[in-house]
């Protein structure tokens, strides 16, 4: 089986998944090979970013099956940022079907076992028809496309220097906890900035006090502090990772360390041996450098990842592939 990931860029797969909703009523959804969408030039989605989405990842099995991982808590999440943005909800297990019916229809884009890539599975949800004046969309589109990719970062295995940032993403009562594009549309022009500088990613700091790490791009960041704790942001304008949570019970409750969910003061890190950033797209990638207002902090393995990082990589990329028993039903088998 060929590995046609590209990169974490889009690679054309046969087939999407779209769903209408017009008058209170979603249509059936289906399979379709078209992947573009033609909408009025007026649709809520175009000039008010009424729309949401999902990501999450469909991973090869040694024995040839497909695994998703943890899709119901995608598709609970969904219907908090639908909600949000005042959109229709899709029930759970129509997320979950179509989900389903889109990976199974592009089975052979699905990546080999052992690639280290995966199928990258992309549900959103758009405001659309005409309707100049700002007000929630009257019709909607559901739909689900997917592509195989592999690392977002340069390896996962090898750390990356990140900058903070002195503009926001989210506003403290906002839409950060939610997954809306408006939160990625005002974070690009700091993604870019970062880059040229030669970071990988930008670090997001409270949006009130400008003190504490929130954000590390597109991931949640993680530290394992010198008394082996693993920390984590806690704060209502940050996106509730799934891959987080699923960091924090493995570190709980397979590797015995303390989790604790806290501040993390951007002028006091040095009692964090290893940092990351987690995601869906991230997985788990090491940082070695934080760059704060001309200061670089070097975290202590800022040269190869952690050995707890290494650890929470392996079970974690163990339990999504299949190697390693699911702990918590967070597998579904196709
Ligand atoms: N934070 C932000 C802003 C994200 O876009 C993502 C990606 O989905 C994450 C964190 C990680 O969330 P998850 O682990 O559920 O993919
Ligand atoms: C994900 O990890 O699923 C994301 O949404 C990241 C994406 C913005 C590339």
């Amino acid at each position: 089986m060929e590995n046609k990931a590209k990169g974490f860029t889009y690679v054309k797969t046969p087939f999407n998944y779209i769903s209408f909703y017009e008058d209170g009523k979603w249509s059936e959804g289906v399979l379709r090979e078209e992947d573009t969408i033609t909408i009025s030039s007026t649709s809520t989605a175009l000039h008010y970013g009424q729309e949401a989405f999902e990501g999450l990842k469909a991973y090869r099995r040694k024995d040839g099956n497909i695994n998703l991982f943890r899709v119901l808590d995608n598709a609970k999440r969904f219907q908090m940022s639908c909600e949000r943005m005042m959109m229709p909800k899709i029930p759970y297990d129509i997320f979950i079907e179509a989900v389903k019916m889109t990976v199974l229809a592009n089975n052979e884009f699905v990546p080999p076992y052992g690639s280290n890539s995966t199928l990258y599975i992309r549900p959103f949800m758009i405001g659309v028809g005409a309707n100049l004046g700002l007000r929630p969309a009257k019709k909607y589109i559901f739909s689900v496309v997917v592509s195989p990719v592999s690392s977002y970062f340069e390896g996962p295995l090898k750390p990356v220097d990140m900058i903070t940032s002195s503009i926001d993403r989210a506003a403290p009562h906002g839409t950060g906890h939610v997954k809306v594009g408006g939160n990625y549309a005002a974070s690009l022009y700091a993604q870019v900035e970062a880059r040229e500088k030669g970071y990988a990613d930008t670090i997001f700091l409270d949006p009130a006090t400008h003190t504490k790490i929130e954000e590390v791009g597109a991931a949640n960041f993680f530290g394992i502090t010198h008394e082996k704790a693993y920390i984590t942001p806690k704060s209502p304008s940050i996106l509730d990772s799934i891959t987080n949570r699923t960091l924090r019970h493995i570190a709980f409750h397979m590797l015995a360390l303390d989790v604790q969910e806290c501040d993390i003061d951007i002028d006091a890190l040095d009692h964090i041996d290893e940092a990351g950033a987690c995601g869906t797209a991230a997985v788990v990638t090491p940082i070695g450098t934080i760059t704060h207002l001309g200061h670089k902090h070097q975290f202590k393995y800022h040269k190869e990842m952690g050995p707890i990082t290494k650890e929470l990589y392996r079970i974690i990329t163990g339990i999504q592939t299949g190697d390693i028993p699911d702990p918590s039903n967070w597998i579904t088998i196709l």
